[in-house]
């Protein structure tokens, strides 16, 4: 997938669609990419296509489609964080074709969904999407529902991003090379739009936090914050690739001293 900022800086959730179905071509394209995508934990998510009026879906949020794509995966350490990744990349991918999605955690029938993804006992289905062609307007109750979310905000640069200590923010200009890669992270979506990203930059690396919010889904096998820190990923390691930054992936915390409430997640380091 080539000019990955682009599909990143246009893409936003699209819960309006103009009610026409996919085009053979657009599917076959999805499907294709979908088979190829991979993340840095090595799990591997399936895509599902699913049509609403066949398996009793229903999204209270989008109109003008009948049509979803799941994301399947198999349940162990790191599932939700591999599967922001994974699904990520779709999304982006979808964006560069011009078609819609959102990210689906909670606003749905969820038992239709998992019976439409013919989940086996060891495999969950995280989040799933409407797909479709964006509506040239969107709906009243879309646009209520992002001043409700405040989803056109952005937290400033300096309050995610670090300069090896939490005690120092890292400003644009002294954040170099990562500069780009992190501004993608800013414009990563996010479950209520709560960013919860945070990251590090130090010796050569940068190293990824989850700063916790109440009330978000978290069950043994599903964490739905850690699925906003595998979509940052995906638009860090995206964006750095396309920069032409060698990374390699690391889970190694390098224990920052710090007071508020984060957790250590993953680490890319110039290779
Ligand atoms: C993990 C995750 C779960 C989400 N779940 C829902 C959802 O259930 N319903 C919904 O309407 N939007 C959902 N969203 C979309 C967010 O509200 C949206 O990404 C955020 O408000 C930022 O807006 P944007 O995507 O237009 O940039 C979810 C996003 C993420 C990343």
């Amino acid at each position: 997938m080539n000019n990955i900022t682009k599909h990143i800086k246009t893409r936003r959730s699209v819960r309006t669609f103009d009610g026409r179905e996919l085009t053979k071509e657009d599917i076959n394209s999805l499907a294709e990419f979908a088979k190829t995508i991979e993340n840095p934990y090595k799990i591997p998510v399936d895509f599902k296509f699913m049509n609403a009026k066949e398996h009793g879906l229903n999204c209270p949020v989008s109109v003008g489609t009948d049509l979803f794509v799941g994301g399947k995966i198999k349940y162990t350490e790191n599932t939700s964080v591999a599967f922001g990744y994974s699904f990520e990349m779709f999304v982006l991918y979808a964006q560069s074709l011009g078609i819609g999605t959102t990210w689906l955690g909670g606003t749905m029938n969820r038992s239709a969904f998992e019976t439409a993804m013919e989940l086996s006992d060891d495999e969950i289905m995280p989040c799933a999407s409407p797909l479709g062609y964006p509506a040239k307007k969107m709906s009243i109750r879309e646009g209520m529902m992002r001043k409700a979310i405040k989803a056109d905000e952005s937290l400033p640069f300096e309050n995610l991003f670090f300069d090896c200590s939490f005690a120092k923010p890292l400003s644009k200009e002294k954040a170099d090379k990562w500069t780009l890669p992190l501004e993608m992270v800013r414009l990563a979506p996010s479950a209520v739009n709560k960013q919860p990203w945070r990251a590090v930059a130090c010796d050569e690396a940068v190293h990824f936090y989850l700063n916790r919010r109440k009330g978000f889904a978290r069950t043994e096998k599903l964490d739905m914050q850690m699925i906003d820190m595998g979509i940052a990923l995906c638009h860090f390691d995206l964006t750095a690739k396309e920069c032409g930054l060698n990374l390699a992936f690391e889970l190694n915390d390098p224990k920052f001293e710090t007071n508020s409430d984060v957790e250590y997640v993953a680490s890319f380091r110039l290779a």
